[in-house]
C-alpha cells in the first residue's frame, strides 16, 4: 500500500477526533435519542416543524428542550434554546456537546440565534445533527459549533 493511502484514512480519523472534542460517540447517541424523545413533544401547531435538543454537560447531566411556537410567531423558542434555559435554570453552565434532530432528510442546522446562545457556554463543543426523514433511515453528521458560528460576538468583561 503506497504511503499517501495509508495516510488518508488516519487523517479522516483525526478530523473526527477534532470535530467531537472527545467527547465519547456513545454519549452523543444518548444526546440523539434524548432529542429525538423531547422532539415529540415539540409545540408546532404553526410550522408543523418539530424540533428537538439535548445537551450533555461536564458534571454528567442532559437537558432537553423541544421548539414551542407561538401565534405570535416571533415569541417562538427553538428547541436548543428550550435546553439552554432548562441547563441555567438547574444550576448548571458547562455543557460539553449538544443533540439537534429534525424531521428533514438532511440534517438541519441550529439558526443563527441558536449558535449565539450555545455559544455563550461553549463556543467550540460538538454538535450533532440528525434528520430523521430520509427513504434510508435517518441521516447525521458531527459540527463544532465554532465551524457554525465563527467571529462569535462576545462583550469584554
Ligand atoms: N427551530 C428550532 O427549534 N431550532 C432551530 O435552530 C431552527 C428553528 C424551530 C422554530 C420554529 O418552531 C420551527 O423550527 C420552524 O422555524
Amino acid at each position: 500500500m503506497s504511503a499517501k493511502k495509508r495516510t488518508q484514512p488516519r487523517k479522516k480519523a483525526a478530523a473526527a477526533r477534532g470535530k467531537t472534542k472527545g467527547v465519547d460517540p456513545k454519549l452523543l447517541d444518548v444526546l440523539v435519542q434524548e432529542a429525538k424523545a423531547v422532539r415529540e413533544r415539540a409545540y408546532a401547531p404553526y410550522s408543523h416543524y418539530a424540533v428537538g435538543a439535548a445537551i450533555a454537560t461536564k458534571r454528567g447531566s442532559v437537558f432537553v428542550g423541544c421548539n414551542v411556537e407561538n401565534a405570535s410567531l416571533g415569541a417562538t423558542i427553538c428547541a436548543e434554546r428550550g435546553a439552554i434555559m432548562q441547563m441555567v435554570a438547574a444550576g448548571e453552565r458547562e455543557p460539553i456537546a449538544c443533540a439537534v434532530v429534525t424531521g428533514d432528510e438532511e440534517p438541519a442546522s441550529p439558526c443563527g440565534i441558536c449558535r449565539q446562545v450555545l455559544a455563550e457556554f461553549a463556543p467550540d463543543m460538538p454538535v450533532v445533527l440528525v434528520g430523521l426523514g430520509s427513504k434510508e433511515g435517518e441521516t447525521g453528521r458531527v459540527v463544532a459549533l465554532a465551524d457554525l458560528l465563527p467571529l462569535q460576538f462576545r462583550l469584554r468583561k
